[in-house]
């Protein structure tokens, strides 16, 4: 536990004390901490992710559950592929432009389901646009990095304060951002040319408890959410996984003998065969476990006192999830700093499958991880089978990630290579889906 200016904040370190609180005793553990910077001067505090615990969170969870639930994500596998396949063919074309090719691809599952938006410019302006608030916010809920989240009386500070015109700016961008998206599909709504998506099906069906323009401020702030907290952490494992592959050419090879057996050279892999590719599904599980998208987990803040063995937690103390821990942990047979599958298909251990930490805990658990599951495993599974990924000229891949609360490879080099056969295959393919 550390202490300081009125703040403690409480790191878990096991898995056990993890579940035994954060899961078990969710009505202590289900608050956010309120970050004064991004949290109240930027408006972060009304997105899913760090609204307060409570109704409100709960009525905006369940908005987020009609595009998000494990039966929904089924109607986005053919959108999903069809990505995949457009970053392959953007591969052939520029492979050295992979970070942007795969930044895009993350974007646009993104932008795709919630607002529909397909292939155009203004699906590119707004995953930029996207990207930018994404890494504002990144950068500006690091809890403590600006001194009025200790001192929370400094957010009456003058507007001249050079962290007011910071909030300031970041706040104008944040609500422009969200804004534009979403007034284009109401703009197509109006036009009857809406493509279905989570802002067309909820604005067509309101609710009749709820004023209309709450309502429609609530879909507009959920739908926010969606790219804030999907786009980087999506990116960052994808990116790792590139990374992954190129420094452990062995790895990379076995996992291609695999899509080759299973699927054979005719087609491409799709969602459907991921239950057929384990040794597939053991790579991305050690590239969520060699490079977790959220390392230490989003904090939590304590309601209630508690007392947890020997340890007294007095109320309001921050708690962090220290997923890296568990990824780190110590073990006999696999080195934790090493990139190796197996140990996830190996009977006589018992490591516990990234899935089950890597999206988080209890009641605010991610709720689009049925969907990133299956964006990280059709993005890698298409490049595996079409690419070779290997180091770049000068063997140096740059291992340097960015920090914030999500953890995102800084730009590195590397040579992807078509595999042969890949190009025609790539053609030949869905060409393009409706929504890709
Ligand atoms: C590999 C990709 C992803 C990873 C590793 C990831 C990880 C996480 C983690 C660790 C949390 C915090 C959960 C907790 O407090 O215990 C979280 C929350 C959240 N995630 Fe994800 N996530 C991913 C993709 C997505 C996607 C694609 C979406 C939606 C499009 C999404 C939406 C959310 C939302 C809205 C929350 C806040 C939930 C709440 O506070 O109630 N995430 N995610």
């Amino acid at each position: 536990m550390f202490q300081g200016w009125g703040n403690r904040i409480l790191v878990l370190n096991s898995l056990q004390a993890i579940n035994d609180l954060i899961e078990k005793r969710a009505h202590k553990y289900s608050n956010r901490p309120n970050l004064v910077f991004a949290g109240e001067l930027i408006g972060l505090n009304q997105t899913v992710t760090w609204l307060p615990y409570g109704e409100r969170w709960r009525a905006y969870r369940k908005l987020l559950h009609t595009a998000l639930s494990p039966v929904q994500v089924k109607e986005y596998h053919s959108m999903q592929e069809g990505i995949a396949v457009s970053l392959c063919k953007g591969l052939l074309d520029k492979p050295e432009d992979f970070m942007h090719l795969v930044r895009m691809s993350a974007g646009r599952i993104i932008i795709a389901i919630t607002y529909g938006i397909p292939d155009t410019p203004a699906q590119e302006e707004y995953i930029s646009d996207g990207a930018r608030a994404a890494e504002t916010f990144a950068r500006s809920s690091i809890p403590g990095k600006y001194l009025c989240d200790l001192l929370p009386f400094l957010k009456y500070a003058p507007s001249w304060v050079p962290f007011q015109r910071e909030a300031r700016e970041a706040r104008e961008l944040l609500m422009g951002i969200r804004r534009r998206p979403f007034e284009h599909v109401k703009r197509n709504m109006k036009s009857g040319i809406a493509l279905p998506s989570l802002v067309q099906n909820l604005l067509s069906s309101p609710p009749e408890d709820v004023p209309s323009s709450e309502f429609e401020h609530r879909v507009f702030l959920v739908a926010g959410s969606m790219f804030g907290a999907g786009f980087e952490t999506t990116l960052g494992t994808v990116l790792s996984f590139i990374m992954a592959m190129a420094l452990n050419h062995d790895k990379q090879t076995k996992a291609q003998a695999e899509i080759d057996a299973v699927i054979g050279g005719d087609r491409l892999p799709t969602i459907q065969d991921s239950p057929s590719l384990p040794y597939v599904n053991a790579v991305i599980k050690e590239t969520m476990r060699w490079q977790p998208a959220v390392p230490m987990g989003l904090p939590r803040h304590t309601f209630e006192d508690d007392v947890y063995g020997d340890y007294y937690i007095p109320k309001n103390t921050t708690i962090l999830p220290n997923v890296w821990a568990i990824a780190y942990e110590a073990n006999d047979k696999y080195d934790p700093e090493a990139f190796i599958p197996e140990r996830f298909l190996d009977d006589t251990q018992d490591i516990p499958d990234p899935l089950t930490w890597i999206f988080g805990f209890g009641r605010r658990v991610c709720p689009g991880r049925y969907l990133a599951e299956n964006s990280v495993f059709i993005l890698a599974a298409t490049i595996l089978s079409t690419f070779d990924v290997l180091p770049p000229e000068d063997d140096k891949i740059v291992q340097e990630f960015r920090q914030g609360i999500g953890r995102t490879p800084k730009p590195y080099k590397c040579r992807i290579v078509p595999r042969s056969g890949a190009k025609a295959r790539l053609i030949e393919s869905r060409a393009s889906n409706s929504n890709a």
